[in-house]
């Protein structure tokens, strides 16, 4: 049975991703993270791990010796990334190094959860065949983190865009839970018109990450994999305009505003978006659309 052991585990993420793998009876699952454990399930071990320590991420994987690493943890703020780029050097890169390390030690797999932050926004939506180009410290991080993945034997990196789920539980807002709280609170504010994405509701992407973890379990090749909601893109101006009209709240809180208005320290990429057509044809990768997910999301 293929032990799977997952960093960031108290992440929007890898909450999903440990929901997903406990549903399935042919894996062990192991849940790791920073801070103590906040989504207790009684089959799922949990154990605190600050990927930023190389020792106790070499002993961990030491004793628990897991089939395939999924690496989720990160510093996931651009903000916080151009803000505090020591910390997020240590974080996303120096980890993922230890993360990496850990796993050729002990001949484990190993999974990275990238982002569209590769690229530069000016020609989306993007296939896994397009060259990254990050326009932000943190896409940069994450793209290094890429190819520290990429000099293992066996590895599996999957980009996402733009995640929105239950967050409830894990003291961390998403866009969603974002425009919902001000407009119910009858506050202003402001989302740009010059972004566009295919936000990706989390149960989806757990699904996509749990058909690349069994494509590299039964080795059938390194991959890059896009797995996000579908198109079209969809901007971040109407993302909010839609989550109005879902919970009857009124729109007219919502302004509107060009990303340079903004003055936020990381510039985004305008563009970005995916071409699911490699996930579709080998992983049967079917997401959902935006106004489908809140539905389900029922919140
Ligand atoms: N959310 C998105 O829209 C999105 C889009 C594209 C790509 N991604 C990628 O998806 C992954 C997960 O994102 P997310 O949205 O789940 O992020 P998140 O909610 O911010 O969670 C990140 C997790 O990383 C953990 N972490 C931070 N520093 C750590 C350290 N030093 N050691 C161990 N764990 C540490 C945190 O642990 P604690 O909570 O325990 O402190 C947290 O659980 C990231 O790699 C991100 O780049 C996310």
């Amino acid at each position: 049975m293929p032990t799977i052991l997952i960093t960031g585990s108290n992440g929007l993420v890898g909450r999903e991703l440990i929901r997903a793998f406990d549903k399935l009876p042919e894996y062990t699952v192991i849940a790791t993270s920073l801070s103590p454990d906040k989504i207790t399930m009684p089959d799922v071990a949990f154990h605190q791990l600050d990927i930023t320590n190389r020792q106790s991420v070499a002993q961990l994987f030491n004793d628990l010796l897991p089939n395939v690493v999924i690496h989720s943890a990160a510093v996931s703020a651009p903000d916080t990334c151009e803000t505090d780029k020591e910390l997020c050097n240590r974080v996303n890169i120096e980890g993922t190094q230890n993360v990496a390390d850990a796993c050729k030690a002990i001949g484990a797999k190993m999974l990275f959860i990238s982002t569209d932050f590769v690229f530069d926004g000016a020609m989306g939506p993007y296939s896994e065949i397009d060259i990254p180009n990050p326009v932000s410290y943190y896409g940069w991080s994450k793209l290094e983190g890429e190819k520290i993945t990429q000099q293992l034997n066996n590895w599996s990196i999957v980009r996402t865009v733009l995640v929105y789920g239950d967050t409830v539980e894990l003291n961390r807002s998403n866009f969603v839970t974002w425009v919902k709280g001000a407009l119910e609170k009858g506050e202003n504010i402001k989302v740009v018109n010059d972004q566009y994405r295919t936000p990706t509701y989390a149960p989806d992407l757990a699904f996509g990450i749990v058909k690349a973890a069994e494509w590299l379990v039964y080795n059938k090749g390194n991959e890059i994999w896009h797995i996000s909601g579908p198109l079209p893109l969809i901007s971040v101006y109407d993302m909010a305009l839609k989550i109005a009209a879902f919970y009857n709240l009124d729109s007219s809180f919502i302004e509107t505003i060009a990303s340079a208005s903004l003055n936020q320290p990381a510039k985004r990429p305008p563009v970005t978006g995916f071409i699911l057509d490699k996930a579709a044809n080998h992983l049967n990768y079917k997401p959902i659309e935006f106004t489908k997910g809140l539905e389900k999301l029922g919140l």
